[in-house]
């Protein structure tokens, strides 16, 4: 029997990941791993405990014990730490920073390496990050890096903070956006980078239409994979 198939979809934050491998995953039937969703919870449950973000030796025990669960329900995948749901508090701006910080630590990354990798199971898994074609499957038959520019991004990020009734401002925002970007690029381990073999698609002047079209396209051509 071949092995499972693997999706990877890479990039920086805003770019759409989310909405395209939420799409993919359910046009092909895959499960789909919300990779920045682990590093989000583990930087919560480190704040949580009382510890520091700045001490490595305490963020990867953190790492090794960490307590998580997605559970899916009607309005989307949920995300739970010792059973309890903290999906509304990993998904601020601050979380996102404290990710990426937590993130940057070698030892953090390779204890929740094997974690990331149980989930893949037959038929197959969309992996949303920025190192999963990489780093976490590198023998992955699909490696997308999806990009956009950090204007686009964060005219994005405003237009969703205000949809759900948040202050936001532009400046701020594109500053905390081109911040993680760097720590994340420029890290020593896994950095954000696409694969050699990757498809780059810059969604900056497309539409979600056109990039689930342009996604599938070359899923289905590298595959030999049909929609459902
Ligand atoms: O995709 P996201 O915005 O939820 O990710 C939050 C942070 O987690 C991101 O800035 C860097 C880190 N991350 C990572 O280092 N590797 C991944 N595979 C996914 C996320």
């Amino acid at each position: 029997m071949s092995d499972p198939i693997v999706i990877a979809v890479d990039g920086p934050g805003g770019a759409g990941k989310g909405e395209l491998t939420r799409r993919l995953a359910q046009a092909f039937d895959f499960d789909l791993l919300d990779s920045g969703a682990i590093y989000r919870v583990l930087a919560y449950a480190v704040r949580k405990a009382g510890l520091a973000l700045f001490d490595e030796d305490s963020v990867v025990q953190e790492a090794k014990l960490l307590n998580l669960s997605f559970e899916c329900l009607d309005d989307g995948v949920h995300v739970l730490l010792g059973g309890e749901d903290v999906s509304s508090e990993i998904r601020t701006e601050e979380a996102g920073a404290n990710a990426s910080k937590v993130a940057a630590y070698p030892s953090v990354r390779t204890a929740l390496l094997q974690r990331q990798r149980e989930f893949l199971k037959e038929p197959g898994l969309v992996a949303d990050g920025r190192d999963m074609g990489t780093v976490v499957f590198p023998k992955a038959q699909v490696k997308i890096f999806l990009d956009a520019s950090a204007d686009v991004r964060a005219k994005r990020r405003v237009l969703q903070l205000k949809q759900k009734g948040k202050q936001a401002d532009f400046d701020t925002i594109k500053k905390e956006i081109e911040e993680r970007d760097n720590r994340d690029r420029n890290r020593p381990v896994a950095p954000l980078k696409p694969a050699d073999d990757a498809l780059i698609l810059d969604s900056s002047d497309l539409s979600i239409e056109e990039v689930f079209q342009a996604a599938v396209d070359f899923i289905t051509k590298k595959t030999g994979l049909k929609l459902n």
